[in-house]
């Protein structure tokens, strides 16, 4: 890809421009923020970086959002992030009249670019790109199951002292309390986690990813993770910009996958070129399936404000 832009040049939006630019996965970083200078004054720093990385990849910095023109790829984490004790949902009114400001932009200055949504609550923030830009479900899509299953893996490593590079781990639904960690598809260098982790500890491990952003949160206080969404981001954007057809946990529009229509959630997908170039249907378990329809109703409920919300606006 030639041009990605990321409006939004927090923490995420700066770490996430680090990491493409240093592993060259498009030619142009464009950073887009409404905070006078900031934006330049980052894509400047992270520029200047250049030779101890060797990378050729251009940054630039802008306060106008017109600035994403001709983006192959938007990825958008402007918004509030939440703060410690609120619910990702608790964000939602506000960073959707922030979201919907940008795909007012987007549709004409980009309107062939993908659209990698990062900020909360991101499953309902993806449908309202998906359905406000009404563009197809193939380039509009979020990050949160990578990111998921990357702390679970993380947790594994920590718990059996394997090296991450083996460790495999898939989680699905929505990115928040109900999210599916399917330790049936969780294994060490093919083995399942069973074989060296007793049931319980296998428990600890699945509150815990639930869990993990808010204890991220709880710890830094006054700013939510950053580091590892960005890594999870970059992951993605690497699937698309090599092609490399990547089986990964994403936030997608279904359109009758799991019975299921008219909503954005987390779910394999195969990611490359074309981004989500197929949506992935699993046989779930009882336990699994009834856990998944407890994440869809809790996205629904979100859907549900986020039509309200809507219609207050307009
Ligand atoms: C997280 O889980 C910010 O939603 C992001 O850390």
């Amino acid at each position: 890809m030639r041009k990605i832009t990321i409006v939004g040049a927090g923490r995420v939006g700066e770490s996430t421009a680090h990491n493409l630019a240093k592993s060259e996965l498009c030619r142009e970083v464009m950073l887009i923020d409404v905070v006078d200078g900031m934006p330049q004054g980052t894509a400047l720093d992270i520029q200047e970086s250049a030779p101890q990385f060797g990378f050729d990849t251009k940054l630039h910095g802008d306060n106008d959002p017109e600035a994403m023109a001709d983006s192959d790829m938007v990825i958008i984490t402007a918004g509030l992030p939440r703060k410690p004790g609120m619910s990702r949902s608790d964000v939602l009114e506000t960073n959707l009249g922030i979201i919907n400001g940008v795909v007012d932009v987007l549709v004409t200055a980009a309107p062939d670019a993908m659209v990698l949504m990062v900020t909360n609550p991101v499953d309902v923030l993806t449908y309202a790109v998906w359905k406000r830009t009404g563009w197809e479900r193939s380039r509009v899509f979020g990050m949160a199951g990578v990111l998921d299953s990357s702390r679970m893996a993380s947790f594994i490593a920590m718990e059996t002292g394997f090296s991450v590079k083996d460790i495999t781990a898939m989680v699905m639904g929505g990115h928040g309390d109900t999210m599916v960690p399917m330790t049936r598809f969780t294994c060490i260098n093919g083995i399942h986690i069973k074989h060296f982790l007793p049931d319980e500890k296998i428990q600890e491990i699945v509150e815990r990813t639930r869990q993990g952003g808010a204890e991220i949160l709880a710890l830094k206080k006054n700013s939510s993770a950053y580091d590892a969404p960005a890594a999870a981001v970059a992951a993605m954007v690497g699937a698309i910009s090599h092609d490399r057809k990547r089986i990964l946990p994403c936030v997608a529009g279904l359109e009758g996958e799991y019975g299921e229509t008219d909503i954005c959630m987390g779910v394999p997908v195969v990611l490359g070129s074309n981004g989500v170039e197929r949506v992935i249907e699993l046989p779930l378990f009882e336990e699994e399936d009834k856990q998944f329809r407890d994440s869809i109703a809790t996205i629904r409920a979100d859907l549900q404000k986020l039509r309200q919300f809507d219609i207050a606006a307009s």
